[in-house]
C-alpha cells in the first residue's frame, strides 16, 4: 500500500507575507490550482496541503497541528505567545528565517515630541495591535502606561487624540512619515519565518525533511551567483581571492591561449558592480555574473 501521510502547511490568505509565501512553494516545484477564496488547496505533485489563513491564526493552526507548518511573521508568533501564553504555541520550533517580509515593532511619536528614552513612556497611552510586546517591554523597563488595542490604522491614533505614542510596524516607515509621526525606539527585528509542530508524525517529518531540502536550495541559489571569468594565469590567486564566499573555483584552460585560464566559481554572497571592478583591476576579463536557478548539497 501506498503511504498516503500528507503535510499541511498554513500560510497567509492575504497580506504581505502571501507572495512571497506562494512564491517559495513555486521554486521548491510546489504545484498549486488555488481559485480564488479557497481556503485550502492540494499540490498536485508534492504530499503538501495547503491552508490559507489569517496571519493572527496560523501560529494557533500549527500548535493545534491542523498543521504541521506554518509560514508567519515572527512578530505575529511572538506576540501570540505572549498573549496567550499556551503551553502549544510557546512549544512551537522555528525552522527558517526565510528572509522576506523584513520589518520591525517600534515606538513613534509626533515628529514635533522630544523623546527622552523608554521613560517618555511612563504615563502615556499608547496604541497597538502589539499588546503582548508593548506590555512586556513595559514590565521589563518598570513603567506603567495605558494601552489602547486597535486592530490597524494606528497611525491616526496620535492626531485623533486617542493616544499619545503608537507602537507599530515598521518597513519603509512611508506610514509613519505621511502621518507626521518619527521612529524613536525599536523593540523587535522580524521577518518571516517557517514554524513547526515539534510533536509530528515520522511519516510527517520524512515530507517536512524533502520539502526542508527544497527550500533550503531555493533560498540558497537565490543569495548564490555563478561567475565566468578569464584570467591571466599568474594573477590567479590573486583573482581567487577577490571573488566574494566561493571556496574552490574550477581553473579551466583556454584552447589555444597559453597565458590566461577560465574560472567558474559559485558566489554564496552578492556580486555586485564594485566587485566587477575589483576582479577587473586584477586583470581578469570576460566576467560573466548568472542567476543559479537550483542548488543541492
Ligand atoms: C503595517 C503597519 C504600518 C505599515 C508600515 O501595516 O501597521 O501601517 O505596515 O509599513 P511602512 O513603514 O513600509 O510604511 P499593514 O500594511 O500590514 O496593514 P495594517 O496596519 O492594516 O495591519
Ligand atoms: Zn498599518
Amino acid at each position: 500500500m501506498t503511504n498516503q501521510t500528507r503535510l499541511k502547511i498554513a500560510t497567509q490568505k492575504s497580506g504581505r507575507l502571501t507572495d512571497n509565501s506562494l512564491d517559495l512553494l513555486k521554486k521548491s516545484g510546489i504545484k498549486l490550482t488555488r481559485s480564488k477564496d479557497q481556503l485550502f488547496c492540494k499540490a498536485r505533485n508534492f504530499p503538501l496541503d495547503v491552508f490559507f489563513v489569517r496571519d493572527d491564526d496560523i501560529p494557533a493552526f500549527v500548535a493545534t497541528d491542523v498543521c504541521q507548518i506554518g509560514v508567519v511573521g515572527a512578530n505575529t508568533l511572538k506576540e501570540k505567545q505572549l498573549l496567550d501564553n499556551d503551553d502549544g504555541l510557546n512549544q512551537l520550533e522555528t525552522l527558517l528565517e526565510l528572509g522576506f517580509g523584513e520589518c520591525r515593532l517600534s515606538f513613534a511619536v509626533p515628529a514635533a515630541d522630544e523623546w527622552t528614552g523608554p521613560q517618555f513612556l511612563d504615563g502615556k497611552r499608547i496604541a497597538t495591535s502589539y499588546k503582548g510586546m508593548v506590555q512586556d517591554y513595559l514590565d521589563q523597563h518598570n513603567l506603567k502606561a495605558k494601552i489602547v488595542t486597535m486592530e490597524g490604522a494606528v497611525e491616526v491614533a496620535p492626531r485623533t487624540g486617542m493616544a499619545d505614542v503608537i507602537c507599530d510596524l515598521v518597513s519603509t516607515g512611508a506610514t509613519l512619515a505621511s502621518n507626521g509621526m518619527k521612529e524613536v525606539e525599536s523593540i523587535f527585528e522580524s521577518q518571516s519565518v517557517l514554524i513547526q509542530n515539534p510533536n509530528i508524525t515520522d511519516d510527517e517529518a520524512e515530507i517536512l525533511d524533502r520539502l526542508m531540502m527544497r527550500i533550503r536550495g531555493v533560498k540558497r541559489a537565490e543569495s548564490s551567483k555563478y561567475i565566468m571569468l578569464h584570467a591571466p594565469k599568474d594573477a590567479l590567486e590573486d583573482i581567487k581571492a577577490a571573488l566574494p564566499g566561493s571556496e574552490s573555483p574550477t581553473v579551466l584552460n583556454l584552447q589555444g591561449i597559453d597565458d590566461k585560464v577560465a574560472i567558474h566559481a559559485v558566489c554564496d554572497e552578492a556580486v555586485f558592480w564594485e566587485t566587477m571592478e575589483e576582479l577587473q583591476a586584477r586583470g581578469a576579463s570576460s566576467i560573466l555574473v548568472l542567476p543559479i536557478e537550483k542548488m543541492s548539497d
